[in-house]
């Protein structure tokens, strides 16, 4: 069978730097003018576990995520969040800062990037 080129990327930055990466997205989160206002700001702690855990578990790490929230369905669980193009693009702009401030290979970091892109696009459930 083929290995999934994001468990190798699992394999190279670890629960740690998952963790970082979360922590540097979810740091920029309420300053934003778009995003800030979408997210419960009395929950971002929890909020922040819930991505940390779900990539966790989608680069082939722990379960905890879907042992907790069940299938990520992801696309029905953002329909209530009005995500139009505009909101898509600012979350993969906070994302790619965050990226930036963590260590990873050239290839990892694009890799990641592109995983974050195509859901982020697949997303999308509001016209501008
Ligand atoms: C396209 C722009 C996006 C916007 C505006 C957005 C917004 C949100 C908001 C407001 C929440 C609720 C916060 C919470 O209480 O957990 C959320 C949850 C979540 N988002 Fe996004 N999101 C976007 C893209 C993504 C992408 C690309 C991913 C995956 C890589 C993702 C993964 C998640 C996860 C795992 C949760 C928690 C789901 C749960 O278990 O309830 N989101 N998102």
């Amino acid at each position: 069978m083929p290995e999934d080129p994001l468990h190798r990327l699992y394999e190279n930055i670890g629960d740690d730097g998952i963790t970082q990466i979360v922590a540097a997205f979810y740091k920029q989160v309420p300053g934003d003018d778009i995003l800030g206002p979408m997210y419960p700001s009395d929950e971002m702690e929890a909020a922040e576990e819930r991505l940390r855990d779900f990539l966790i578990y989608r680069f082939g790490g722990s379960q905890k995520y879907v042992q907790q929230r069940g299938h990520p369905r992801l696309r029905m669980r953002h329909m209530p969040f009005a995500i139009d193009v505009n909101a898509r693009h600012r979350w993969i702009e906070l994302m790619t800062k965050a990226l930036e401030q963590v260590e990873m290979s050239v290839k990892d970091r694009a890799l990641m990037l592109a995983f974050f892109e195509h859901l982020a696009t697949f997303m999308i459930n509001r016209e501008s």
